[in-house]
């Protein structure tokens, strides 16, 4: 694994830096590019700034879009990951329907990760028998979970499953999230975190502190791939770049 610190003054910047990776990617991916989402507040400002200035640089139609969780809401709930996503980027850029591949939050949540992990599965290409992603994104919540992997299901780090049902511990919001061997399957895995409130995780993680083992996102280490961190100057003041 090879990874990769880059931290940004400004919202601009990082998420240049996202669309560099994006557009190095395209150049060296095969007939489609196939990318993981994020959800949550985060990405909402680089999905804008993809909308506003790589809407006809980008040749949206060759990439294949998934997300890595969800939360079990209809697409129209205002918590809907697609929902953000389609209001921020989907409906601005040209990208065919059949490239979106939707987790449906309004069905049954064991069986929609079934269904998911089935759309992984016949859709994007393999390695190590398991869903080879160009580029997973991810967030990274102040607890230190990331997509809808908690700090109490740290085994999805060894799941046989690809996709499975979760459920937040504080909320009880129930989710859907690919799991960790899928996320560690992948040539790129970018976490993009902005904001004082994760200066602490993101010291705790990448600087293996006190506790680092407990908590989620440590676990993502894409075993043939690259980690990225995408920072902001408040997210990442404990950090020195790489
Ligand atoms: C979700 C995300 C989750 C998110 C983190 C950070 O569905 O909420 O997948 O992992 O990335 O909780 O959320 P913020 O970007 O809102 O801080």
């Amino acid at each position: 694994m090879n990874s990769k610190i880059i931290i940004s003054k400004y919202p601009a910047e990082f998420s240049e830096e996202f669309a560099r990776i994006l557009v190095d990617g395209l150049k060296s991916s095969g007939e489609y590019f196939h990318i993981a989402l994020s959800g949550g507040s985060t990405p909402k400002l680089l999905y804008k700034f993809l909308a506003e200035n790589y809407k006809s640089k980008i040749e949206w139609s060759k990439i294949k879009i998934f997300w890595g969780d969800e939360r079990c809401v209809p697409p129209d709930d205002p918590e809907s990951n697609y929902k953000m996503t389609r209001d921020s980027l989907l409906s601005e850029i040209e990208i065919p329907d059949k490239n979106v591949f939707r987790i449906e939050g309004e069905n049954d949540p064991s069986e929609e990760a079934a269904r998911y992990s089935g759309i992984l599965a016949r859709n994007i290409p393999q390695l190590n028998n398991l869903p080879e992603f160009d580029l997973v994104l991810l967030g990274l919540g102040e607890d230190g979970h990331t997509a809808s992997i908690f700090s109490n299901s740290l085994q999805l780090f060894e799941s046989k499953n690809l996709c499975v049902a979760a459920e937040h511990p504080g909320t009880h919001q129930k989710r859907i999230t690919i799991t960790g061997p899928v996320i560690n399957n992948a040539k790129q895995v970018v976490f993009l975190a902005t904001g004082s409130g994760k200066s602490s995780v993101v010291d705790i993680i990448i600087n293996k502190k006190n506790g680092f083992d407990k908590l989620p996102a440590a676990y993502v280490n894409p075993h043939h791939g690259d980690l990225i961190w995408l920072l902001d100057d408040d997210a990442g003041r404990n950090i020195l770049p790489y």
